[in-house]
Formats: structure tokens, sequence, C-alpha cells
């Protein structure tokens, strides 16, 4: 199998890059250096109605060209089509990885007709939830659903039901457990009335051990609290691949929502795993959002690559990662509805690509996965953006701007979207030391080096006209292809977690030393020893 580092397109770039390390943003787009087209005209692109602007990057047509090149070399066309006509693409788990068939319309996706009883069981459900005609134990109508899930069975639908609320049921609140600190659950549930509740436990292996852990104390939250253990079925449903087990924890068959082997965690929100989404925002706006995901389906299927947005954001972030040495990339989404999204993608960038073995079991020799971490502006821009402009370290920037309001306060918007934009001038900019001596002034030359900035910071901007269901769909479509597009470049498989494995098994055994009466110090470290010892004295208090 071919050693991606080694494909022709990747030593180009090496040469290339030697070529414009130094090159400066500020003189590309220098009056006279930038004629039309110019790089903004050039570098910015559309798909499915995501405008993004690639042109701050630290990239010519030759960068773009060659990266492009890259990326056919590396078969990612190839790899998409095995995506989505079912093929076993992730091997290590012997798995398709088909969340697009979730949001195929097409009668002739794979597992069509599956997929559309599911989502009219859960519309029936959902409307049933929403009208309150689904009553709980006393005949009250459902006011809250908490999601009980970790993961991918929790961070996809807690970010859309946070970004939609605008567009969710006024009648109800969803809340979101997934830590097996009790805390987590225990806040949720301190004002909610069981009568008026309604749990969804979510796992796609419903063996997950946080999930486990709150879906049984949830249980003992409402039997302690009045409901009837024959009348809990009113206020427990179940989403899983593993509908057995669903059924051995002792929800009703009937309240079994199945999703499949062929979804993954991080990818799930599309499924029955968004079932909190849809009770949020009701079937039509759910349809929307896979609608949303689906246009930017067929944006990168049919785009050429050259413009293709999944395409270019995976090549553009492999320019830094792998040339440039960038460790960490920053997705500052300037919405406050979006403020979920960085964790989202934390999830869905690193567990998919932080790995280090190829798909043919050789390890390999560059970086993967850059960190990913974020935070909505303009909160941002008081706490980290001060290392961002002028810290030693370059971290490439997503900025996303929704251009409308969602809400009535619409005098806050341009300012919203005027620093969303200057920051992108800014980074790019910087200011020189000429430039900072005239800030300065004669009297503070002291201060020279201290209001420089080196500029040439790598952003992009990436913009929506509002934030719909649709475009919200669209938006995280495309983040899940560029991670498709980077793990086929890595030549790694993007849709197993193996790495997730070892500290769950330890777990287990420090658990056992954690609450056994007698526990044998030397089975651990002297490290880990002490830790347990320590804890164990201070829970027997
Ligand atoms: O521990 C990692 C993980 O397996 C994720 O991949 C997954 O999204 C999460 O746990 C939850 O898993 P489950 O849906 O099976 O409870």
């Amino acid at each position: 199998m071919t050693l991606n580092s080694s494909l022709p397109a990747w030593s180009s770039l090496q040469a290339h890059y030697e070529q414009i390390r130094d090159a400066r943003l500020r003189d590309w787009f220098a009056a006279g250096n930038d004629p039309a087209p110019t790089r903004a005209e050039r570098f910015t692109l559309e798909g499915a109605g995501i405008t993004a602007d690639f042109s701050k990057n630290r990239i010519t047509d030759e960068t773009l060209k060659l990266l492009v090149q890259l990326a056919r070399e590396a078969h990612v066309e190839k790899r998409r089509d095995a995506m989505f006509a079912g093929e076993i693409v992730n091997p290590t788990e012997g798995r398709a990885v088909l969340h697009t068939a979730l949001r195929a319309s097409a009668s002739s996706a794979p597992f069509h007709k599956e997929v559309a009883a599911e989502k009219a069981k859960m519309a029936a459900f959902a409307d049933q939830v929403r009208s309150g005609a689904w009553t709980g134990y006393t005949g009250k109508r459902i006011r809250h659903i908490v999601n009980i899930g970790i993961g991918g069975s929790d961070l996809g639908p807690k970010m859309v039901v946070h970004a939609l609320k605008h567009l969710s049921s006024p009648e109800l609140d969803a809340h979101f457990v997934s830590n097996v600190d009790g805390a987590d659950l225990y806040r949720a549930l301190q004002h909610l009335d069981p009568e008026e509740t309604l749990a969804i436990v979510v796992s796609k292996t419903f063996t997950t051990l946080e999930t486990m852990t709150n879906a049984r104390s949830m249980r003992d939250w409402f039997t302690q609290r009045g409901c009837p253990e024959n009348q809990l079925a009113k206020h427990f449903v179940g989403v899983s691949a593993n509908p057995t087990e669903v059924v051995k924890f002792g929800i009703a068959k009937e309240n079994v929502f199945e999703m499949w082997d062929w979804v993954g965690g991080r990818y799930s929100l599309w499924s029955a795993v968004g079932l909190s989404i849809m009770i949020s925002i009701g079937p039509k706006q759910f349809d929307e959002l896979l609608a949303g995901a689906e246009a930017m389906d067929t944006h990168f299927r049919e785009a050429p690559l050259e413009r293709n947005l999944p395409v270019l954001m995976g090549m553009i972030g492999i320019w830094y990662r792998n040339f440039f040495g960038s460790q960490s990339y920053l997705v500052a989404p300037y919405s406050e509805a979006l403020h979920l999204l960085p964790s989202y993608l934390q999830q869905l960038e690193m567990e998919s690509n932080g790995k280090q073995a190829r798909l043919d079991g050789t390890f390999v020799d560059y970086a993967t996965s850059a960190i990913t971490w974020g935070e909505p502006g303009t909160n941002g821009q008081h706490a980290f953006f001060q290392m961002l402009h002028q810290g030693p370290t370059i971290v490439p920037i997503d900025f996303i701007a929704v251009l409308t309001p969602e809400h009535p306060l619409t005098d806050h918007h341009p300012k919203l979207l005027a620093n969303c934009f200057a920051q992108s001038e800014a980074l790019m900019l910087g200011r020189t030391e000429e430039e900072a001596k005239k800030v300065a002034g004669p009297d503070k030359p002291q201060l020279v080096p201290h209001i420089m900035f080196p500029g040439n910071r790598p952003t992009t901007t990436l913009m929506v006209d509002a934030l719909t269901a649709r475009s919200l769909g669209a938006l995280i479509a495309l983040y899940e292809h560029k991670v498709l597009v980077q793990g086929t470049v890595w030549n790694i498989n993007s849709f197993d977690q193996w790495g997730v494995e070892l500290g769950k098994i330890l777990g287990k055994v420090v658990e056992a030393d954690l609450t056994s009466e007698t526990v044998d110090t030397k089975k651990h470290d002297s490290s880990t020893s002490a830790l347990i010892a320590r804890a164990r004295a201070a829970l027997k208090k």
C-alpha cells in the first residue's frame, strides 16, 4: 500500500513550501500585487449555501494545484465513492460507513427503506410529545426531555439543539446529561418534575459506563418520586444499535429506536440519535437539517476537486499540519448559537483522525489530526486571541460568520460581524516595526516590540446567510467530509476509535480497587497506587 508521504505531490509540496514559507499575505494582497481576478475572487468558493473565503490562507494558485494533485494521488475520490456506496471503509471494525444514507432522499440510496421507516417512527413519536398527546404517568404533558448519552450520543444532538433553539418548541426544554460525575445528572434533575419529564437513553452499544450509570440513576429518580415501575414506559425511550440490551434495561420494546452498526457514533446525529433534535425542532425542520447535509453530500460528490469545499478545507488543513508543522487549529464561530460547535468538532476531528497506524497496519511517519479547539467570538478575543496575534506559534483559524441574526437584537449584529472580519484582517496584516514606531510615537520607543504584530496568520472565513436547520446541516456535513479527505490523505481509518479502549479497561480495574474491601497495592505503579489510596481514605469518611 502506498505510503502517502512518498507520493509525488507530497514531495512537490515540500519543495513549494520552501519557496513560499516566507512570503507575506499582506504583500500578496497589496494594491498592485492583487489584480483582477483578485485573491478574494479566486479563492472564494460556494457550496450548498456555504461561502468559504480561503484567500487569507498562505496559499497561491500553485499551492492549491499541488494540494488537489495530492488529493488525487491519495485517491480521495475513490474513497469518497466507496464510502457513499456502502463499501467496508472501516476495515478494523469490518463496517460500512453510511451516515450519508441517513440524509439521502433518493430511494436508490443504501438502506433507504429501513432509514425511512425509522424516521417515520421518530416523527410520529416526536409529534406526540410536541403536541402534548404523549403524557407522563399522571396524565401531564411532557415539558422536559433529558438526553442521556456521551460522545457521539451527546455532542451532536446537544450542539444542534442549542444552535437551533430559535426554531424549537417553547413548550419543551431539552437537557443533556453525559458525565458519570453525578453532579451532571443531579443538577439537571434538580428542578425537574418527574411527571413531566421524558428520558431518552442514547447509546449505540448500550454498554457505555457513563450512560448506563446515569440511566439507572434516572430510573431510580422516577421511582423514588412516585412513578410506579409499570408506568416507567411513559418516561423512557432508548436509541441504540443493540435493541436487546435496551429491552433488558427495562425500556418497552415499542419505545426503542434503532440505529445501525454502519452509523459511527460521532456521525450519528442524523439517525434516531437525533431524536432530541426532532422533538425540539419538529420533524419538518429535522428534514431541513438532513436536506442541508444532503446538499453538501452532493457538492462533495459532484464539484470538481478544485472547487470542492470539503476537499479544499481538508487539504489546506494538511498544508498547515504537515508542511508548516501547525499543532492545532481553531474554530471560532461568531455565533453564540454555535457555542458548542468546537466541542462537537473535537470528537469529530480528533477521534476520527488522531491515529498512528495506516490502513495497512504500518505506522505513520507524519503528523495526523491537529488539536481542534475553539470558542465563539467575540468571547475568544478577550481570552486567548492575544496568543493568536503575538505568540510565536501559528494557529490556523476557521472563522464562521452568520450574516443575519436569528434573534431580534439586530443592532448587535454589525458589531459582531465587524469583529469577525477585523480579526482575520488584523491576523493577516499584522503591524510592522515602522508602523509600530508611528503608533508608539517619539516618547515611547520602548513600546515598539510590544505593539508589533507578526501578521501572516492564516484564516478561512466560512459564511452562511442565516442560521437555519438547512445551513447547519450543510456546515456539519462540510466538516464530516473534510475529516474523510484528511484521513484518506493520511491513509488512516477515520472511523474506528481503538484509542479509547485501554483507559476504559483500566478504569474498571481502578474502580474495583476504589470500592472493594481490600486492595492489592502492588497491582499498580506507585503513582496510581498512591492516588487510589488517597481517594479510598477520602471516600470512607
Ligand atoms: O468512548 C468513545 C465512544 O465509543 C465514542 O466513539 C462514542 O461516540 C461514545 O463512546 C459513546 O458510545 P455509545 O453511543 O455506544 O454509548
